[in-house]
């Protein structure tokens, strides 16, 4: 703040002259305006028809023509307020006139000209602090916004997911969906969160979720999920949660009974199911991620086997993979015959071919499940009831591509997590949606259906429980279509 200036009463140079009449305009191009509090009416008025008389443009109102502002015994503070308040006034994209002390004024009616504007003329207003970019609207629900794969706000989003992870490995179902909801908001803005104040306005930012971003942007971590982390319940949770066939539920179990790490499960051999051993065998190789390339090979070696079992059926790529993923956990596809009912039985055989050529390392079947229809659209948290084949596929890698070792015997391969799903071709652009994610993504779009719009979607169709009916639909884009909502491909999805 800089110090109050004096008033300069009576000091004012040609005081004689202030009661003449206006002289015409001399300096058109210096507009002056004479802020009046502080300076007081009288004064103000005393000091506008001297200026008249010596040929200055003084305006009694301030406008956009203005090029000087005085003031009198104003702070630079005062100054920025005032300035506010005119920036309100005048249309954008005006010039921002001088900002000055009285001093300025009082020296050009002694010259009887307008003397150039020097710093110590000027109140320091302190530029307005550079106010950060506006994020834009951002829709409330997932699936009503696109989310692309790359985007701006990484290490905040994973800060939130890591959040909700945890609160996921302790059944906190609610606080899990807050921290997941606010992490996918960030992954679909335009820009960089950069500021605090660009939280405002953004669903799912509650107090949580916001004191951690304030925290990351302020200090560059954030102590609370650092201390998750770090924490001997995350890291065990997290790595019992990542076998194959472990569920929450499992790992702390496994984890109340004490036990820690891959060693201490394998001793116990008998309390595992077959798939979990499978998960426990082929570890290594399954918490290495799968690359885009293995899924295109994978996708070749079903194709070859659906094509032999039946020919004319489909195969499709969903997943992470089909939102542009580049790495994945698993290889997720769906498998179809455009004439409904020709998949029936198709699955055992395809497996065979797959087994035959030795791809098949470990696999479970589950037959299709279906019960009442609409018990099959009613939204729920649970698996849907297409029949599908849970697998390992042992995948033959390319020369110098070896992960396998030299423990293993043989061309290197690679164990790689598969899920075959068979989906009767009225079903397909359902089950294409439902099992294209993400995960968020699909949770979304089922609560803004029910909530928003009355009807029950899952990944066998679309019911409307007033009516009783399935409301059918022959594409992905007619599914969001019917729910009014705007198409987005899958790589837009990536909530
Ligand atoms: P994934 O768990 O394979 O996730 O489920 P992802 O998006 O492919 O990511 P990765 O594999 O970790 O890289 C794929 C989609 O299938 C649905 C999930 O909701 C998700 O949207 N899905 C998965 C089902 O509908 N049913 C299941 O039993 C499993
Ligand atoms: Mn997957």
């Amino acid at each position: 703040m800089l110090p109050k200036r004096r008033r300069a009463r009576g000091a004012c140079p040609g005081g004689a002259a202030a009661a003449s009449a206006p002289a015409p305009v001399r300096f058109p191009d210096v507009v002056i305006y004479l802020v009046e509090p502080r300076m007081g009416r009288s004064r103000r008025a005393f000091l506008t028809r001297l200026a008249l008389s010596k040929g200055f443009r003084v305006l009694d109102a301030c406008s956009s023509e203005v090029t000087h502002v005085v003031m009198e015994q104003t702070s630079a503070e005062e100054a920025k307020g005032w300035q506010e308040c005119r920036a309100a006034a005048v249309p954008p994209g005006c010039p921002r006139p001088a900002l000055l002390d009285i001093g300025w004024f009082t020296e050009s009616m002694a010259a009887g000209r307008p003397v150039p504007v020097e710093p110590r003329h000027r109140l320091e207003v302190a530029e307005p602090e550079e106010e950060p970019p506006r994020l834009g609207r951002v829709p409330a629900y997932a699936c009503q916004r696109p989310t692309p794969l790359p985007h701006h706000n990484t290490a905040l989003s994973e800060a939130l997911e890591t959040l909700a992870e945890a609160a996921g490995f302790e059944g906190s179902e609610g606080r899990l969906l807050s921290f997941r909801r606010a992490a996918s908001v960030l992954r679909a803005l335009p820009r960089p969160v950069t500021a605090h104040s660009q939280l405002q306005g953004l669903p799912h930012f509650g107090e949580h979720s916001s004191r951690v971003v304030q925290e990351l942007l302020e200090h560059g971590v954030c102590e609370e999920v650092e201390r998750v982390r770090s924490s001997e319940r995350f890291r065990t949770m997290k790595l019992f949660t990542q076998i194959f066939g472990v569920g929450v539920r499992t790992a702390d179990r496994w984890y109340q009974e004490g036990l820690r790490t891959l060693d201490d499960l394998r001793q116990q051999p008998r309390r595992l199911t077959a798939q979990q051993r499978a998960g426990l065998q082929y570890h290594q190789d399954l918490s290495t991620p799968v690359q885009r390339p293995e899924a295109e090979a994978l996708q070749h070696l079903v194709e070859a086997a659906v094509g032999q079992a039946l020919p004319g059926a489909t195969v499709t790529l969903t997943g992470g993979f089909r939102r542009g993923k580049l790495l994945g956990h698993d290889v997720d596809f769906l498998i179809s015959h455009p004439k409904e009912g020709r998949e029936a039985g198709l699955l055992p055989r395809v497996m065979h071919h797959l087994q035959s050529q030795g791809l098949v390392l470990y696999h479970q079947h589950q037959p299709s499940c279906f019960g009442a229809p609409e018990r099959l659209a009613r939204p729920s948290r649970s698996m849907d009831a297409f029949e599908r084949s849970l697998c390992i596929f042992r995948l033959l890698q390319p020369p110098g591509a070896a992960l396998g070792g030299p423990a293993k015997a043989g061309p290197a391969w690679k164990a790689v997590r598969v899920d075959l799903v068979v989906a009767p071709s009225s079903q397909f652009p359902f089950a294409l949606l439902g099992w294209t994610g993400s995960e968020l993504f699909e949770r979304e779009l089922r609560r803004f259906s029910r909530k928003e719009k009355g009807l029950w979607l899952s990944s066998h169709g679309l019911f409307d429980p007033e009516q009783g009916t399935f409301i059918s639909a022959a594409s992905e884009e007619d599914i969001f279509r019917r729910l009014g909502l705007r198409y987005l491909p899958p790589e837009q999805r990536n909530a």
